[in-house]
């Protein structure tokens, strides 16, 4: 018994940005990006909200027509349709949602009526779909299996989607070309559903390794006018309106100055990353393979985060395995942070690379510093 995958869906925006095209923003050039990242474009949201895109990818996995944003692409891998009141949890791993209350995975559930379900947020940047997942199946676990053998009642999670969408552009420079060629918008979501009879996710494994010299950081620089100070209330900072004109102020000020740290966006330390993300990738296979009892040769495919060709190259090497193991799927989406692990299952499964029976191993790195990986049969 366990929890099976049942079906997935992927979405993105409809503007789709080419290497050269950022050559009228930055000193960059279609050849560079794709020798040291393998990205060729990536597709970005002008008015796409997160949660529109994540409605469309929710829908194509649940086999449902998108008609409320059928103008967002997406691709569908689902046997037949799947009741949205059948889904009994929504988990939204995400570092752009639109907002901070309602929670995205809320504001999902409202729009999709998914009347049943319980929702919430969690933030393990580009490995969120993998936290994500892993909570969900220990959920499930709990409720279905726990219950019965300590006398503990939880609600029963039968069914759950996890869901991840990000519009990265809203947090990338611009004018920084050691980032921006790099990211892209788009929603990958999966339907887990627990099953008696088949094993579904055998294996789960989540890390988190201090980032000691933020390599990978992003500011969240929104705070409300505030009328204290040390002493206790400033009534002349009460002026609510006043204080914001100055906030206002200050972020124009600190968006026109464009080199300062302060600024909301994602700064990076490339090589760093580089090189954590390749061990990361790397160890989190083994460990999710060695905890299931398996060998490498067992695994039909892996399913890596979309960050960087070179770094699924290189982890594919430390593994000694074939390239050819590896999902990729990053040519033209670029790295969508956690939506990069969902978009590339929904990819492997619609271009038939996988069939019942099969082993699977998905895993993901990114900021915290997170990283792990989930070990299925599909
Ligand atoms: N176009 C052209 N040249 C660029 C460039 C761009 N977009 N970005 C950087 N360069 C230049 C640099 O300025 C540098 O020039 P210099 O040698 O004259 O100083 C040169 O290219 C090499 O830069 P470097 O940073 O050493 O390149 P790299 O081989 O490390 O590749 C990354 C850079 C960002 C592609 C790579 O480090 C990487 O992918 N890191 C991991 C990032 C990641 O995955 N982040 C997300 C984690 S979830």
């Amino acid at each position: 018994m366990g929890a099976v995958i049942i079906g997935c869906g992927k979405s993105t925006p409809n503007l789709e940005i080419e290497n050269d095209d950022l050559k009228a923003l930055v000193d960059t050039n279609d050849e560079w990006i794709r020798t040291r990242t393998g990205i060729g474009s990536r597709h970005i949201s002008v008015d796409e909200t997160t949660e529109a895109l994540a409605y469309a990818a929710s829908a194509a996995a649940l086999g449902m027509s998108a008609s409320k944003h059928s103008d967002i692409a997406s691709i569908s891998y689902c046997a037949e349709p799947i009741d949205p009141e059948s889904i009994d949890l929504v988990i939204f791993p995400t570092i752009t949602p639109d907002s901070i209350v309602p929670s995205a995975a809320a504001a999902l559930k409202k729009d999709m009526r998914l009347q049943n379900a319980i929702a919430f947020d969690i933030n393990a940047a580009c490995t969120g779909f993998i936290y994500g997942i892993s909570v969900a199946e220990s959920m499930m676990a709990a409720s279905n299996l726990a219950a019965a053998q300590n006398g503990c009642k939880r609600s029963k999670i039968k069914r759950a989607l996890i869901v991840c969408s990000e519009r990265l552009s809203r947090l990338t420079d611009w004018n920084e070309r050691g980032t921006c060629v790099l990211f892209g918008d788009g929603a990958g979501a999966a339907v887990l559903e627990w099953r008696d009879d088949e094993p579904g996710i055998i294996a789960t494994y989540m890390r988190n390794d201090d980032d000691d010299t933020n390599a990978l950081t992003c500011p969240n620089n929104f705070t409300a006018p505030q009328p204290f100070t040390k002493d206790g209330i400033d009534a002349s900072a009460s002026d609510v309106d006043e204080a914001a004109d100055e906030v206002d102020a200050f972020f124009d000020l600190v968006d026109a100055i464009g080199s300062s740290s302060d600024r909301q966006v994602i700064r990076m330390d490339g090589q760093a990353v580089f090189k954590f993300a390749g061990k990361a990738m790397a160890s989190c296979v083994e460990h999710v393979v060695e905890q299931a009892g398996l060998a490498l040769d067992d695994i039909k495919l892996i399913v890596p985060h979309q960050a960087n060709e070179r770094i699924i190259r290189f982890a594919a090497k430390r593994l000694s395995m074939d390239i050819e193991a590896f999902q990729l799927s990053i040519e033209d989406t670029g790295n969508t942070s956690s939506s990069g692990v969902p978009m590339a299952l929904t990819d492997a499964l619609a271009q038939g690379k996988l069939e019942r029976g099969d082993k699977v191993v998905l895993v993901a790195f990114g900021g915290g510093l997170t990283s792990g990986a989930v070990l299925l049969e599909i």
